[in-house]
């Protein structure tokens, strides 16, 4: 007898809506592999800015982009993210890679290079993968396509915790004002812009806890297997 392809779930929605927390939730949960594509974003955006590439030129970026080793592991400190051996997962994980990320997925050529990567980690199933264009360009099949989202106050302030715990030195207006100009660039590019595909589920998480967010989405899961 055939065992039913596992289901695939696409999680979208913008900068620090608690998509990362959800679908790390949500895939240990059900069993399913984990899939952060933002940290292929960063990990482009990051090796274009060591490389001195201008991250507006979109061929040089593309190039570079199509050249590297990219893997994700499983590991007991969670998902990590290397360009050959090289472990990126800490590095990526400030603000300045964050907004090199968002600049280079401006790029059709970045997101090109890119794509073949996330549809053959999606293909087989049993897979939660968070983005911006999952539902509605990578996963366009997906089972359950959730967006995700949250006032950009609640986000940066969520941001700002996270940096401050890390050590880093930084203003909650300024987080703020950092997190809105990512939106505006993400939902107005061109290229796969963040929207809420047709066939999504829109979750809203402002003022609740991770708990109750996920208590809704397996509900949403149940109702599709
Ligand atoms: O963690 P955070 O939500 O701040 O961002 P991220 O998910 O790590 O993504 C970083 C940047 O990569 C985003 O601002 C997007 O511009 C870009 N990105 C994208 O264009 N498409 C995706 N599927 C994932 C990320």
């Amino acid at each position: 007898m055939n065992t039913p392809p596992k289901l695939t779930i696409a999680i979208d929605g913008p900068a620090s809506s608690g998509k990362g927390t959800m679908a790390r939730l949500l895939a240990q949960k059900l069993g399913f592999s984990y899939i952060d594509t933002g940290a292929l974003y960063r990990v482009v955006g990051l090796r274009a800015t060591e490389a001195g590439l201008d991250l507006r030129d979109g061929p040089a970026v593309g190039a570079l982009a199509a050249g590297l080793a990219l893997r994700f592991g499983w590991t007991s400190a969670g998902l990590r993210i290397y360009d050959g051996e090289a472990d990126l997962s800490d590095a990526i994980r400030n603000e300045v890679v964050g907004r090199a990320a968002s600049d280079v997925a401006v790029l059709p050529e970045v997101r090109a290079a890119l794509l073949a990567f996330q549809r053959a980690l999606g293909a087989a199933g049993g897979v939660v993968m968070d983005g911006r264009d999952i539902g509605t360009v990578v996963l366009k099949d997906a089972g359950l396509k959730i967006y995700l989202d949250a006032s950009a106050e609640e986000r940066a302030g969520r941001r700002f915790r996270e940096l401050r715990a890390k050590g880093e030195d930084v203003e909650q207006k300024t987080v703020l004002h950092e997190i809105i100009a990512r939106d505006a660039q993400d939902k107005g590019r061109a290229a796969a812009p963040l929207l809420c595909a047709d066939d999504a589920v829109v979750v809203d998480s402002t003022g609740r806890t991770p708990e109750e967010v996920l208590t809704e989405v397996l509900a949403l899961v149940e109702a599709r297997s």
